[in-house]
């Protein structure tokens, strides 16, 4: 039926005639003379139907609309030196038709443009609805296209390079405990018993270590309840990977490899290696978070040494009932920030409030390196104080000196959150820059406010560093992130694969050990059967992608993703069922949507 695509001709073909197949991306008429892009998924070529040199198809290119879906038989012709289009991949040539079959026409409005030279934003909710139009756009097949080299050189890399094979794990499965609710699936077969759909492959990765597998990948479709961003999905893919008898060290190694021969294939992209590293306790130190935007500087500054015995309550308070005081200091910012944006009801106060905080104390280094204050902090700083403060920060006049004061979290989070806002509005993050950074030595735990108890901070199967064997409770995991200018794209670690570690960690978490071997029975007795040490790693293969495409939401390289409500506006998922599915699946809702009343 087609002898070539659209997008692949080139001065190359001259004088062959081709059938293409394709959709119209937009028809000309050039008095007498029209001309049609024909579009498939490698791009556009120019068709021309003239009625004295190609006189049969005329009448059939008069008929063409937008998305007519057609078959055109034509000779390979250069375009005049004119009509030359640099733009396009085949600007130089164009197809004289010979022939033109309408394969499917348009029998509707179009509910957008679609035409790669229509620059109109459509909005999010029509793209999603009619999905399948928003992927015949340029945009989202390039990005589709592109996630599909992403998974080729991963694919490569693992297989050819490194011995890796790709073992599909379940899907109907048991709770794997990734932090996040999990969806569940009733059971026809044992009524009243639920399956969960995996948030992870992790302990099926696992066990394919104790089966001797070795080195185990898989594109692995995962499922999170929980609530949504830009860079979450309920359903998302994964680059999962586990490896037997290999060190921290070499593991890492091994996935800066992984990496950067993905960037250098899909993007011609050279990464620097080896890919820089923080521990957690200096991200937490000098960024707030465990995912720092490392493109731009604008660090934090612990001061709550100094201000401890300060008179200014609100500081040395925050510290004796355990908290910290940080700076966030802006080089600059004096002329850039006003108070008013600082004080009560301004944008950079209401985000610190967002993120927990009660408000943010300020200075402004004059220039005379006097300081200019406003409220209690003004009288309640000692001299010496402040040249300190001054000196750490490496204040300069028309600096900006920005406070949290609280506990450790909402400081390092309203903090983490101004500085990412202000490094932007100032213009300090080059997007042309990759910025990838380890994080290492994680907490093995943190302290879960709402449940009172500890829980794993990665996942309870991560192994403890064996320094700290004696301490769980604060032992550092042999964990990692790998961090991609602020997004965690991919984290993983070391693996317990003694019982009576595990059994210690579950104990840590609160979990009885009948609790313990109810869930993980399986696992605990399977690491009695001659477990290899183990580790491994998984990316967010949505993120990874959505950063080489430089795209700001995962949606953006997924075929068919959800909403914000985690609702797909194409099918109407989720949906109701009908009550006989319900009742043979012993099932029933308690749900009661609100009355008309109560909504108002
Ligand atoms: P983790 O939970 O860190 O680790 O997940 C690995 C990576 O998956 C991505 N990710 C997501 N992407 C889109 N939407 C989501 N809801 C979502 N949640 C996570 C992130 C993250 O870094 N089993 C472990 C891995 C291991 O230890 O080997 C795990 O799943 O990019």
């Amino acid at each position: 039926m087609r002898t070539n695509y659209c997008g692949t001709l080139s001065s190359q073909d001259l004088d062959q005639t081709v059938t293409l197949c394709g959709w119209v991306d937009r028809r000309r008429d050039h008095g007498g003379v029209i001309f049609i892009d024909l579009r498939d998924r490698t791009g556009i070529i120019q068709i021309v139907s003239d009625p004295q040199r190609t006189p049969q198809s005329y009448s059939d290119a008069e008929s063409l609309r937008n998305e007519y879906v057609a078959k055109i038989i034509g000779r390979v012709s250069q375009r005049p030196p004119e009509s030359l289009n640099p733009k396009i991949p085949t600007g130089e040539v164009e197809i004289y038709a010979e022939k033109i079959e309408i394969l499917n026409s348009v029998n509707k409005q179009l509910p957008f443009q679609i035409s790669t030279v229509d620059s109109e934003s459509v909005k999010e909710e029509s793209r999603l609805k009619y999905r399948y139009l928003d992927l015949r756009r340029s945009r989202m097949n390039q990005n589709l296209l592109l996630r599909h080299q992403v998974v080729k050189a991963m694919r490569r890399f693992l297989e050819d390079e490194y011995n890796f094979i790709e073992v599909e794990t379940p899907i109907l499965t048991r709770s794997t405990p990734e932090g996040a609710r999990d969806y569940l699936v009733p059971s026809r077969v044992n009524l009243g018993s639920w399956y969960a759909l995996p948030q992870s492959p992790q302990i099926f990765k696992q066990l394919l270590m104790v089966s001797g597998f070795d080195r185990y990948y898989q594109i692995a479709r995962c499922f999170r309840d929980e609530d949504l961003r830009a860079d979450r999905q309920p359903e998302f893919t994964q680059l999962d990977m586990e490896m037997s008898f290999m060190s921290q060290e070499e593991i890492l190694d091994l996935n800066e490899s992984l990496i950067s021969y993905i960037f250098k294939t899909v993007k011609n992209i050279d990464l620097i290696r080896p890919f820089p590293r923080l521990t957690y306790a200096d991200a937490m130190l000098r960024y707030g978070t465990d995912r720092p935007d490392t493109r731009f500087g604008l660090e934090l500054v612990d001061v709550s040494e100094i201000v401890k015995d300060s008179g200014f309550k609100v500081f040395s308070g925050a510290i004796k009932s355990g908290g910290i005081v940080k700076i966030l200091p802006i080089p600059g910012g004096n002329d850039l920030i006003s108070n008013v944006r600082i004080k009560p009801g301004g944008d950079l106060f209401t985000k610190a409030c967002e993120a927990g905080a009660k408000g943010i104390a300020f200075i402004r280094v004059k220039d005379d390196n006097q300081i200019e204050t406003i409220g209690a902090i003004k009288d309640n700083l000692s001299a010496e104080q402040k040249e300190t403060i001054l000196n750490l920060t490496q204040a300069k006049p028309g600096h900006l000196l920005l406070f949290g004061a609280g506990d450790i979290n909402t400081v390092n989070k309203s903090l983490d959150r101004l500085r990412l806002v202000i490094g932007e509005e100032l213009g300090l993050i080059d997007s042309n820059k990759m910025n990838l950074l380890w994080i290492t030595d994680f907490p093995m735990f943190e302290w879960n406010e709402d449940e009172k108890r500890l829980e794993a901070l990665h996942h309870p199967f991560t192994a403890p560093n064996l320094e700290d064997i004696n301490d769980l409770k604060t032992a550092r995991a042999q964990a990692y992130d790998l961090v991609l200018n602020g997004i965690e794209i991919g984290g993983g670690s070391l693996r317990i694969y003694q019982r009576d570690i595990q059994e210690k960690v579950f104990q840590t978490i609160g979990l009885s050990m009948e609790e313990a071997i109810n869930k993980f029975g399986f696992l605990l007795e399977a690491f009695e059967y001659g477990t290899p040490p183990h580790g491994g790693i998984a990316y967010g293969l949505d993120r990874l992608v959505m950063l080489l495409a430089g795209e700001d939401s995962i949606r953006n390289v997924i075929a068919f993703p959800k909403t914000q409500q985690a609702s797909c506006l194409l099918t109407d998922a989720p949906a109701t069922v009908d009550k006989k599915q319900l009742k043979e699946l012993e099932v029933a809702s308690t749900y009661k949507p609100p009355k008309k009343e109560e909504e108002n």
